[in-house]
């Protein structure tokens, strides 16, 4: 190649790959990496709350016994934070202005655990079973939920 057509090439590949990264970067920045609504909230409200040995349902079955094993509310209370931040960090504002509820009651349950205080954990995870209607019923942002 001569030296002017190499140059004419270059001309016509740079300003190709500066828009190609270009675009690959508004991609990356439309579609984050976890989840469809930029959070993993989806994803993550499942694992969190479906079925009886999800964080939910494990959480439940020990505060509805006499002698809770408090080892394994600790556990759960790992899953439940996780959820709480995904909520107050989503980037859709009609999630992230709901999730007040749900972070208070997971804060109140983390602070019962700690003190190993069965009562005050009842009443916490009553006030998060409470919260999810913030988002899944009264035309939130979660749609209404086909089972409990
Ligand atoms: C701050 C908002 C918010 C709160 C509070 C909330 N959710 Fe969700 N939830 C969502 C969103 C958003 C989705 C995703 C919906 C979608 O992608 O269509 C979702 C999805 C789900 C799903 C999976 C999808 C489905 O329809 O089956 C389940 C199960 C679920 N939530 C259960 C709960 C439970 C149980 C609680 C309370 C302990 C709760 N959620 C509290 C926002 C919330």
């Amino acid at each position: 190649m001569q030296r002017k057509n190499r140059l004419i090439a270059l001309a016509v590949i740079l300003p190709a790959v500066a828009a190609g990264y270009g675009l690959a970067i508004s991609i990356a920045d439309d579609q984050p990496r976890r989840g469809k609504e930029g959070g993993g909230v989806e994803h993550l409200m499942e694992r969190t709350h479906e079925g009886r040995k999800s964080p939910l349902g494990q959480t439940k079955g020990q505060l509805g016994a006499a002698a809770p094993d408090w080892n394994v509310i600790d556990k759960q209370i790992e899953a439940f934070q996780a959820m709480s931040r995904a909520l107050s960090e989503s980037r859709k504002a009609a999630i992230k202005d709901a999730a007040d509820g749900y972070a208070d009651a997971v804060k109140d349950l983390t602070a019962a655990a700690k003190k190993r205080d069965a009562a005050a954990a009842r009443a916490a995870l009553k006030a998060l079973t409470n919260s999810c209607t913030d988002c899944h019923y009264k035309g939130g942002p979660g749609g209404r939920l086909d089972d409990d």
